[in-house]
């Protein structure tokens, strides 16, 4: 889909369909009062008709005003007009985005950013336009031998006045590039275990070295071994396919300016090992690679934006199996840190690999190291699939994590990772256990791997309820993208 900045007055716009807000109570935007005059009176018309309230989510397509040089009309009820938030906003452009996918509407003028959204820049209601609609075309038809009907949209115009054109040009730039890489978050996330595989996902990094400023480095099994990440193999270890630690360098950034270092779990089926998972609904253990999935996204939004800082990217990706080889519980293996872990359960795999990676970010000497990761099935009993779970050892980088949530509409929710919590992985053979038990399993599954980021700024996102949807329309989300995208841009504009 193309997306771009329109300025030309309204009456010389040549599109399929133009869509205007309307307030509640039938009160026009000006766009939508500039094409009731154009149109003679119709949109106050189907207002008063009570065709349209106003009420926020509702939309009216009209059709043929050929005499007035209009092909159609997408009428979008806003809500009240005091009261547009954040949220309230982006429900209203999905449901115009929802309500043009189904028809024969290739090109649409997008009126909606100039409706008043509380404490929204024209630069915040472009990007989320873009956005939106992007997120509502998406379709995963790859593997369908029959396909669907995709969405015929083609070109999203975004109407701003020619004083206000490089604002609305900026969040244009932000909209598409963090679209974009939510396209490829949620294409990995939906690809089957069979096709995306360790191997594939690194693949698909190797292609973002397109960007001059971003290299990409696989590192092997035999590399692993040499420095030593026990942990991290260990899992591999009952999967036929190799292990790889994808490594991603963005130096956007001075030469000298420390890197926020981004690691994502890139486990591509989590059958659970020898501890093996429940048959029913095991299939959507194949999303268990969207953290790595978000890594690669966020890096490639942050070289299409040319953000002037260096972000590292960190994806071990590996299956989790059973196999004869594999790992049994009461296994001890030895960590890339020197300290030894007694696997309990061979289901908690995933913080084995991220505990090698964390202590390998440490050669990158990092300013700030955020890992993302679906690791707990904990975290959707404790939150559900609202916020993901954020825990970490710095309370700045937390809260500048939970601000940028709230400006990308990305939600999170602080859990403590208190002292107390880490008597819990106590093993009597080894320096601790992988699992703490039943209790507070999100908390005790970060005390884990807070033990290996001791010696930086670090803060840990669990994705397990937020990177998917369950049900029968699911699917990969793209979250958590625009936070971290928007945690990047904010960090830009303060260097
Ligand atoms: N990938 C799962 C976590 C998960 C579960 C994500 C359900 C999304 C939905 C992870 O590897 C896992 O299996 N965790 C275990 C940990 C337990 C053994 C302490 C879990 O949550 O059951
Ligand atoms: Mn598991
Ligand atoms: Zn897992």
């Amino acid at each position: 889909m193309d997306y771009f900045i329109e300025s030309a007055p309204i009456e010389k716009l040549q599109c399929d369909c133009i869509v205007v807000g309307i307030y509640q109570d039938g009160l026009l935007t000006p766009a939508a009062a500039a094409l009731d005059n154009l149109t003679h009176g119709l949109v106050k018309k189907i207002v008063e008709r009570g065709d349209l309230s106003g009420k926020n989510g509702e939309t009216v397509l009209v059709n043929a005003l050929p005499e007035c040089g209009i092909e159609r009309l997408l009428l979008a009820g806003l809500g009240k007009k005091d009261a547009l938030s954040a949220k309230t906003y982006r429900k209203a452009l999905a449901s115009a985005a929802n309500g043009l996918k189904k028809t024969i509407v290739k090109s649409v003028v997008c009126c909606l950013a100039e409706a008043e959204v509380r404490g929204a820049d024209l630069t915040w209601k472009t990007r989320q336009i873009v956005e939106v609609f992007n997120d509502s075309v998406y379709q995963f038809t790859q593997l369908k031998a029959e396909k669907e009907a995709d969405s015929k949209l083609q070109r999203i115009a975004i109407t701003a006045s020619a004083s206000e054109f490089s604002q609305a040009q900026s969040g244009l730039t932000q909209g598409k590039a963090i679209a974009a890489a939510m396209d490829l978050t949620k294409l990995l996330g939906d690809l089957p275990g069979n096709v995306c595989t360790p191997s594939y996902l690194a693949e698909q990094a190797l292609e973002l070295g397109r960007f001059d400023k971003l290299t990409v480095n696989i590192l092997e099994e035999a590399e692993m071994e040499a420095l030593g990440m026990g942990s991290l193999l260990s899992v591999s270890r009952g999967s036929r396919q190799p292990a790889k630690l994808i490594v991603l360098d963005y130096q956007g950034g001075e030469r000298n300016s420390k890197p926020v270092v981004l690691i994502g779990k890139g486990l591509t089926f989590d059958a659970g090992g020898i501890s093996l998972k429940p048959a029913l609904g095991m299939d959507e253990m194949k999303y268990d690679m969207c953290g790595g999935a978000t890594v690669l996204g966020v890096l490639q939004a942050a070289a299409e934006m040319e953000l002037p800082l260096n972000v590292i990217g960190l994806v071990p990706s590996s299956e989790n199996l059973p196999d004869g080889d594999a790992n049994k519980p009461g296994d001890i293996v030895t960590s890339l840190s020197g300290k030894t872990i007694e696997i309990l359960n061979t289901d908690a795999e995933g913080r084995l690999l991220l505990c090698d990676t964390l202590t390998y970010a440490e050669r990158f000497n990092p300013d700030v190291v955020i890992d993302m990761a679906t690791l707990t099935g904990a975290c959707l009993v404790a939150l559900g699939r609202v916020p993901s779970g954020l825990l970490g050892n710095d309370d700045d980088l937390c809260n500048d994590l939970i601000a940028a949530s709230e400006t990308a509409v990305d939600c999170v929710w602080r859990l403590p990772l208190w002292e107390e919590y880490q008597e819990l992985l106590k093993s009597p053979f080894a320096d601790m256990a992988n699992v703490g038990g039943k209790d507070a399993g999100t908390i005790t599954a970060a005390c884990f791997l807070a033990r290996f980021a001791e010696n930086f700024r670090w803060a840990h996102l669990d994705i397990a309820g937020t990177a998917w949807r369950t049900g029968s329309n699911k699917g990969a989300t793209g979250r958590p993208v625009p936070l971290l995208c928007q945690y990047l841009i904010n960090r830009s504009q303060k260097a």
